[in-house]
């Protein structure tokens, strides 16, 4: 064995050792803390199953086990956590997708914590040029077999490495997010299609997932990237840098080309909306 390769492979085993006693999560509502769950807690009152999905990092059917996420949330919240008007994931690795409640009434989905078939609970993401990433201590899946629908949406709302589970309103959450009220419709369009598809990873003026650069503040991304290469690197990044992990946008996405030109103007109108992060919030 090279000796780079035993490294790669004790630093590994050090950080799944690290995860295997971590096994918890945070639940909080609207920023206040609710419950600090471990795994064996929420063993004791809700069962564990096992899943198929079609797993959209690896593009193959795999299974996991874990918890119904409704089921969950019922428990730790009440009834009403669908009154909530997103739900927040934060992830060890930054990355932090704000997805609709609606969603999940919609559609199945699993906070999941183990991989049975004697495999690692990890994965080798595709859409981020391959790289090995752990999931635990819970991953968020889509009972996505037999829904087409949600199989062209791709990895997005699939966030791995969850920590915290917030109930949100999202203009409360990331008020310097927001375009201009009077903003044209392209704009704010751009504004649905960025929380969509980047903030989870990108913020703007301080607000936003940490898993990547801020693109706003104090220089917008649109000051120093002229459009066609902003085009070019929001559609197939690895076309610009061959080894970057940053994920192209969909492409099952419907109007690809108005999604990008949108987020565009989004991100323009906020060349002018600048204003300094603040320390101590994400
Ligand atoms: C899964 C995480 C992820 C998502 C989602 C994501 N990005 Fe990125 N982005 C990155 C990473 C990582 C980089 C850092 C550059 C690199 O790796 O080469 C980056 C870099 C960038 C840059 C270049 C910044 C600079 O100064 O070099 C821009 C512009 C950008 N992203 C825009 C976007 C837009 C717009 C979206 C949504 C369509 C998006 N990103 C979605 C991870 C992401």
């Amino acid at each position: 064995m090279k000796i780079s390769t035993i490294l790669a492979l004790s630093v590994f085993l050090l950080l799944s050792s690290k995860t295997a006693w971590s096994k918890e999560i945070v639940f909080k509502n609207h920023g206040r803390l609710v419950k600090v769950l471990t795994l064996e807690q929420i063993e004791k009152f809700l069962p564990a199953t096992i899943v198929t999905v079609s797993e959209p990092h690896e593009s193959e059917n795999r299974r996991y086990k874990g918890f119904p996420a409704n089921a969950l949330f019922t428990a730790v919240y009440g009834e009403d956590w669908n009154k909530a008007e997103e739900i927040l994931f934060a992830c060890a690795d930054g990355y932090q997708p704000s997805l609709p409640s609606a969603r999940f009434e919609k559609y199945p989905s699993y906070l999941v914590y183990f991989s049975p078939d004697k495999r690692e609970f990890v994965l080798r993401n595709k859409l981020q040029n391959n790289e090995l990433v752990e999931l635990g201590p819970f991953y968020l899946i889509w009972d996505n077999l037999k829904n087409p629908e949600l199989q062209a949406e791709g990895g997005s709302g699939w966030p791995y490495q969850v920590t915290t589970i917030d109930l949100i309103s999202f203009s409360d959450r990331f008020p310097n997010m927001a375009p201009p009220e009077k903003s044209s419709e392209e704009v704010k369009n751009g504004f649905l299609f960025f929380r969509t598809y980047c903030m989870s990873c990108h913020t703007i003026n301080g607000e936003g997932g940490g898993k990547s650069v801020e693109l706003n503040y104090p220089v917008s991304v649109t000051e120093y990237i002229n459009e066609p290469w902003l085009v070019r690197w929001i559609d197939t990044p690895t076309s610009i840098r061959y080894n970057t992990t940053m994920p192209r946008l969909n492409p099952n996405a419907k109007d690809r080309e108005t999604i990008i030109k949108n987020i565009i103007a989004y991100l323009k109108a906020m060349k002018n909306n600048k204003r300094e992060p603040m320390t101590g919030k994400d």
